[in-house]
């Protein structure tokens, strides 16, 4: 059994649900998670006492938030020593009318060139649009976006795209890499 820390930062909730999911399946493989909440969690976390990590963290403005930058940044030598993930939540991957998935690879691979971090493998997981949550000028400016992107435009309601059978597919993945068989041939390559 692995102990696992999974770091994650929200603004408005989705990225929060998918690492809870992400804990739920590797609990169930019989791993010990724990839920870190970058923003709002303690400052004394310590990722060395974990076996594995995994960072995730929503995209905004083409960018992640600083804290996910600050906190890869801070443990870059722990994180390279054990396995490591990075999920990256965003809605441009889902994009109709242009390559989402190129301009949020490029995203990422900024992300992690200024962060320093090289995580095993890295997950791009499609967010929601909770217009219900957000103030009158953020639904005004996300409707447009999501108008030209040829989205969901209904603002009284909330639209989530998050794949949850593909984010239990990367938990399962994860966890197999996690078993001694894995972690040797790691190590021998
Ligand atoms: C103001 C704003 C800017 C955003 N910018 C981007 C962006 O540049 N690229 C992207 O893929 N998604 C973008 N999104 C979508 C969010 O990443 C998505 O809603 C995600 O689910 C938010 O995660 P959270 O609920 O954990 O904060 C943006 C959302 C908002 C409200």
């Amino acid at each position: 059994m692995a102990k696992v820390l999974i770091a994650y930062l929200s603004r408005e909730g989705q990225t929060t649900k998918i690492a809870q999911r992400i804990a739920e399946r590797l609990t169930q493989r019989g791993h010990g998670a724990e839920l870190f909440d970058i923003e709002h969690g303690r400052s004394t976390l310590e990722p060395s006492r974990f076996d594995a990590v995994i960072l995730a963290a929503p995209i905004y403005a083409a960018g992640y938030p600083r804290a996910a930058l600050a906190f890869a940044k801070k443990h870059r030598d722990t994180l390279a020593r054990v396995p490591c993930s990075f999920v990256s939540v965003g809605l441009a991957v889902m994009s109709r009318t242009h390559d989402g998935k190129a301009q949020t690879r490029a995203v990422v691979e900024r992300f992690l060139k200024q962060s320093g971090l090289k995580p095993r493998r890295v997950e791009l997981v499609a967010g929601a649009l909770p217009y219900t949550r957000y103030n009158f000028f953020k639904r005004w400016v996300m409707r447009r976006i999501a108008q030209a992107e040829g989205g969901d435009v209904d603002t009284s309601r909330d639209h989530e795209y998050t794949d949850w059978a593909a984010v239990d597919a990367f938990a399962t993945v994860f966890s197999q890499d996690l078993s001694p068989e894995s972690q040797s041939a790691a190590l021998s390559a």
